[in-house]
């Protein structure tokens, strides 16, 4: 009888609680049912009143469902606050809103302008290589007719990695690479960074060049100077003059020094150009023999021509920039610029 009543109640409750629409209405229900004066605490007071042989079973019973209650009201509670935190979301979320744009990189002025002079030489016919930045002796040096006593190692502060192991000091070991792969005729360029013990306002650890190398039967002093005045005028201005000064360097002969005139003062002299009117910005000259015997080529029937520029110093005087460290700060509003 009593336990039919139990039974009763705890249906009814749990079909109340599941309808309850918000806190208050859960409120309502725990005292309906488990307040002093509810329905539940009703029914266990009078307990009491059984016989004593049937109050075990019926107390359990009746804790039993006093139990269920709590826990039901408390789930409840939670999936309430749930639901709500749900709508809240909801709510917040205006799908009409523009999206947030994540931050967009850009390329370094280092790598635009690489790119700029690579596609001026592939429009020119020449193939791009990359080679290794840690380059042996042989290469860096020696294949490129500068023997280990030669004078002309101490134009080049070189870090060694060990004694036969270097950073390249330049991008000529590139022409060695390439001749050693291919019989001529050969026509590339090889970008890429070059590495010297030096640091200060106009040098850097570590900077960039692009070499090039030009080998056929029957090329000349007149060709390096056709490509290389192509080159200037398309890179800055078909405009600014060059001029090819006699220079040495062991593997060209004869080698050049080319200045083109002063971009940033039209060659009248600035700060720039120091008052000469000139910028000096390529190494070249004619393939040497010696270094066309070390490839195995011919130099009785091949010749070519080579040269390496800077890349910072291009892009300096391209975009007016005075201090060559600003490309390595990686300071952005340095680089936002470009
Ligand atoms: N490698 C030379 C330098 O770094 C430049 C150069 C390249 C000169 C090719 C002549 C021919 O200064």
């Amino acid at each position: 009888m009593i336990l039919a009543e139990l039974k009763k109640l705890e249906q009814e409750a749990i079909a109340q609680i599941a309808q309850a629409a918000d806190d208050a209405a859960l409120e309502r229900l725990r005292v309906q049912y488990l307040g002093r004066k509810g329905a539940l605490t009703g029914i266990l007071r009078s307990l009491r009143e059984l016989p004593p042989e049937m109050r075990p079973q019926a107390g359990q019973e009746g804790n039993r469902v006093k139990q269920t209650l709590e826990q039901a009201l408390s789930q409840a509670q939670e999936s309430l606050q749930a639901a709500a935190r749900d709508r809240q979301r909801r709510v917040g979320l205006d799908v009409t809103l523009p999206g947030r744009r994540p931050p967009l990189g850009r390329m370094h002025p280092i790598t635009r302008i690489t790119r700029e002079i690579c596609d001026i030489f592939i429009r020119l016919g020449f193939e791009v290589v990359e080679g290794p930045e840690v380059e042996t002796d042989y290469y860096n040096f020696e294949a490129l007719n500068i023997p280990k006593d030669h004078p002309a190692r101490d134009m080049q502060d070189t870090f060694y990695i060990s004694e036969n192991v270097v950073l390249r000091t330049h991008t000529s070991p590139m022409q060695i690479r390439v001749m050693e792969q291919q019989p001529p005729p050969v026509r590339v360029i090889a970008p890429g960074k070059t590495y010297r013990r030096d640091s200060d306002l106009t040098h850097t650890p570590m900077f960039h060049q692009v070499e090039a190398l030009l080998v056929d039967k029957h090329v000349t002093f007149a060709d390096l100077k056709g490509v290389l005045t192509v080159f200037v005028h398309e890179i800055f201005d078909p405009s600014v003059g060059l001029r090819f000064r006699p220079s040495y360097f062991p593997f060209t002969e004869p080698s050049a020094e080319v200045d083109i005139a002063c971009v940033i003062c039209g060659g009248v002299g600035c700060r720039v150009c120091k008052e000469t009117g000139w910028l000096e910005v390529i190494g070249a000259g004619m393939v040497h023999p010696e270094v066309f015997r070390f490839v195995g080529y011919d130099p009785e029937v091949y010749s070519g021509f080579a040269f390496g520029l800077g890349i910072e110093r291009i892009a300096m005087l391209k975009y007016g920039i005075d201090d060559l460290r600003l490309f390595f700060e990686n300071d952005l509003r340095f680089l936002r610029q470009f």
